[in-house]
């Protein structure tokens, strides 16, 4: 339906393996466990959720102290998830139903125990050395420079074997490259050909503005943050301009292989995201700012409209609400009303401009699960418990059904099961038609059918941003319009006179209301109800295939 490649115009599902389907009853989640449930993501009707592609959080072989995201094999399997000979059924089962595969590739670090890194420690005069960031100490202190550890502390590590100091951004168990190693850059590149070779379509790039380091490790200077790692401006340890040539490398490589993509954890700002992202660079780069805010419609205005200034001629956004790090957004934005309010912010990321990334969890309007003190797996919510948990509370297992296990697995879930589970759940909601996930599945059918939606230009009617967002999608003949209430109260807005409210027939709504859009008297007013969600349309005709459900 449109010429532009897949990953401008679809609908991205994160896959956190370890909580997703368990095949083998040892209480976490495994590619089997994805391949059984791929009907649900996307089974070429619009019985299923629909989806476009699937990312796969790390399921390469490692120690787990960052649970994947610290790999010690770039190229295989680990066995908690199942064999290379599964990831290749993955693919074939993945591609059979029209779904993508992106694998996460975190390449600004690995695993202490890589062979790289048991080599590049064993001495000075390992050929490895150079492939990390060794230093001598220096001054009081002995750290090299000031740089701190996202995850809390200095991050230099003193190393006695062969008294130097190397750099981690995260665990120590989780040395950082040195990527100005043209053998690095290589290895890397190398990793890229062979899953390319094996079927993935695209990669999700952990950290991937942390690649490059100030070459002469400059101290950061103070920034007016509460903790360490914010008490710093980070402008030598991340974000070098050496990152672009990377970049174009990767985007070169990508091309070479036709329609593969590449999206950036950029872990800087909407600014710094939008540098990074664009013809010749990479394909997408994530925009978090949705993920730091409140609930408030003036807000996601002002991040949306700042960030179609910022982005480059041919560049796309990229908003996400809920990931494997960040408390998830129905406990977030929660309220009064959480699943109303799932709805809302549901509509309004498959309604925007650039590629929506769902979270696992979030279309059924999970919420985070509770953790106890001896619960605990994350590296974070062990160091700062209380009053962080850290990250555990929304990585915990996808309920499938009410019954035991949620249907997730026959054994012991490793994180507990949600304590709703057995009200909020896949089987449920598909049983219901009111639920969170099946106002996300009408929309994700609804965005396939239009270009509008997929493709077309945004146009904000600022009516009032206080209460509500209403925004137009143009493409062509066809307009969508999108009203969101984001409260509790029902709310009149009066537009634009042009809008000629006679062409408008609502086609998707969270509630059932009769919220409408009608004109008069030199006006056109739009009513909606506490809370709703709604799209319009002027093209609701047979032919644009939005005419019905
Ligand atoms: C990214 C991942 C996070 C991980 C960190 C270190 O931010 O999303 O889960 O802990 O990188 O690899």
């Amino acid at each position: 339906m449109s010429d532009r490649p897949w990953w401008q115009t679809g609908v991205i599902y994160q896959i956190y393996p370890r909580s997703f389907a368990d095949s083998d009853g040892d209480g976490t989640g495994d590619l089997r466990g994805v391949i059984s449930r791929l009907d649900y993501l996307n089974d070429g009707t619009p019985r299923s959720l629909g989806v476009d592609a699937i990312w796969l959080s790390p399921f390469f072989p490692s120690p787990g102290f960052d649970f994947g995201y610290d790999i010690s094999d770039y190229c295989a399997v680990d066995p908690l998830f199942g064999t290379l000979a599964d990831f290749d059924l993955l693919v074939t089962e993945a591609h059979r139903r029209g779904i993508r595969i992106i694998l996460d590739l975190v390449l600004n670090h690995t695993s202490h125990l890589h062979p790289w890194f048991v080599q590049s420690r064993s001495s000075m005069a390992n050929p490895k050395r150079d492939w990390y960031l060794w230093q001598d100490p220096k001054g009081k202190s002995g750290a090299p420079n000031n740089w701190q550890s996202v995850f809390g502390g200095r991050a230099w590590q003193w190393d006695p074997s062969t008294r130097q100091y190397y750099y981690h951004k995260f665990l120590t168990q989780q040395p950082d490259l040195n990527w100005r190693n043209g053998r690095v850059r290589r290895a890397m590149m190398n990793v890229f050909r062979f899953w390319l070779d094996r079927g993935a379509d695209g990669f999700r790039l952990d950290v991937v503005d942390g690649y490059f380091k100030d070459a002469l490790l400059r101290d950061n200077p103070p920034a007016p943050g509460i903790r360490g790692y914010e008490r710093q401006k980070h402008i030598f340890d991340a974000d070098q301009p050496e990152l672009i040539d990377a970049y174009r490398e990767i985007r070169a490589l990508l091309d070479t292989y036709g329609a593969r993509m590449a999206v950036g954890e950029v872990m800087g700002n909407a600014k710094q995201a939008a540098r990074f992202c664009g013809p010749g660079l990479l394909p997408l780069a994530f925009n978090f700012e949705f993920t730091r805010q409140s609930w408030s419609p003036a807000a996601f205005q002002n991040a949306v409209l700042r960030y179609e200034r910022l982005l480059p001629e041919g560049g796309l956004p990229c908003y996400v609400l809920s990931n494997h790090d960040n408390s998830r957004h129905a406990s977030r934005y929660g309220g009064q009303a959480p699943e109303a309010r799932a709805k809302v912010a549901a509509a309004m990321l498959l309604t925007l401009r650039g590629t929506p990334f769902l979270y696992q969890g979030e279309e059924i309007g999970m919420r985070d699960g509770r953790i106890r003190r001896l619960e605990i797996q994350d590296p974070l919510g062990k160091k700062y418990w209380p009053p962080n948990a850290g990250r555990d509370p929304c990585r915990t297992p996808i309920p499938w059904t009410a019954g035991p296990g949620a249907g997730f697995t026959s054994g012991n879930p490793w994180l507990p099961l949600n304590p709703d589970y057995r009200e909020i759940n896949v089987q449920t909601e598909r049983e219901d038609p009111d639920s969170v996930l099946e106002f996300y599945r009408k929309l994700i059918w609804l965005r396939k059918k239009s270009p509008a939606l997929q493709s077309g230009g945004y146009r904000p009617l600022l009516s009032h941003p206080d209460r509500a967002l209403v925004y137009l999608r143009e493409a062509g003949k066809q307009t969508m319009l999108v009203g969101l209430n984001f409260f509790e109260q029902p709310i009149q807005l009066t537009l634009e006179e042009s809008l000629s409210p006679g062409r408008w027939k609502k086609i998707l709504s969270s509630c059932n209301s009769q919220s409408d859009l009608h004109g008069g008297a030199g006006k056109t007013v739009l009513n909606l109800q506490p809370n709703e969600a709604a799209i319009w349309t002027t093209d609701y005709t047979e032919k644009s295939g939005l005419h019905g459900k």
